[in-house]
């Protein structure tokens, strides 16, 4: 069987076989136990953004599947299920993650579109390893959004939730006519939470950035508050974003007395069709 990816070393397809993926030029790379391949060379490692770390990736997964973005999955399952066509339908998930929306998505789609496939990848082996272990419906790569190991033109849907912008990369794999579904944190996302550790903080920019080669159709919001009512999903949240990196002991230490946060979350879903 073929690989929805192709050789990161010489752009030549991938054929699965029992453990592996290999060329025709006989590179050959190692199937996981837990499902995922790795092709990303490592003199394209960039130290300086390696992905989520460990903690993080089980921060996120902690976070994620206590429900307090499900309705951030529901409208984009239901947005990927409007825009697909075709019985033969395919989503790219760019900067997947440890997999809670791209594993979701999966099976809402498998559900409707028996044919459809779902393909994700993410630079942070730790996250990768999670979304695979979440379902094996998924073809999951380690790579990175720079250097996308797939073929030109190959998907119909690409999802990038809160992942680095490829723009080129990301125009490259989609089909002609295919969309680029881009989620991005709104100006209020997570006020709260920075209330609670910054002096100042700042509103985020919201922005309709047009793109080389894209038109750009509507933007869905989806706005609403979560009630967080335990130190350690707080913690969870406060490890999953960049604030965890950019916050002062004193910072995180006024967090870590909250024993709940009540916060306003707020996404934006792009939607951009290739021309
Ligand atoms: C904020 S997280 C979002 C993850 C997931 N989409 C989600 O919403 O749960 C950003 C992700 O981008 C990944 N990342 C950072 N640089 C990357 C790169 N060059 N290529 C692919 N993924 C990258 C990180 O490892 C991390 O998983
Ligand atoms: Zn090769």
């Amino acid at each position: 069987m073929m690989s929805s990816y192709r050789c990161p070393l010489c752009g030549k397809g991938l054929e699965k076989s029992d453990r592996s993926l290999k060329c025709e030029h006989g590179h050959s790379f190692d199937i996981s136990a837990e499902g995922y391949v790795h092709l990303l060379p490592p003199n394209k490692m960039n130290s300086k953004i390696p992905g989520d770390s460990k903690e993080m990736a089980a921060s996120r997964s902690a976070f994620l599947d206590k429900g307090y973005y499900e309705p951030l999955l529901k409208e984009l399952e239901h947005t990927v299920l409007e825009l697909a066509k075709g019985e033969a339908f395919s989503v790219l998930d760019c900067g997947c993650g440890e997999g809670y929306y791209t594993a979701n998505i999966a099976k809402t789609l498998k559900n409707r579109f028996p044919k459809a496939k779902t393909v994700g990848f993410d630079i942070s082996r730790p996250s990768v390893k999670r979304a695979a272990k979440r379902t094996k419906e998924v073809e999951f790569a380690v790579a990175s959004v720079f250097d996308i190991p797939v073929p030109d033109e190959s998907f119909d849907i690409l999802l990038n939730v809160f992942s680095p912008l490829s723009i080129g990369e990301y125009h490259r794999v989609l089909k002609n006519g295919g969309y680029y579904i881009y989620v991005v944190p709104a100006a209020r996302h997570l006020w709260q939470l920075k209330a609670a550790i910054y002096d100042t903080p700042y509103e985020n920019k919201e922005q309709d950035t047009p793109y080389e080669g894209f038109e750009h159709g509507e933007t869905r919001r989806v706005r609403y508050e979560v009630l967080i009512e335990n130190k350690e999903d707080i913690f969870s949240l406060f490890r999953m974003t960049p604030y965890y990196w950019k916050t002062s002991a004193k910072g995180a230490e006024k967090l870590s007395k909250l024993e709940s946060l009540l916060t306003e979350v707020a996404f934006d879903i792009h939607i951009y069709k290739k021309q």
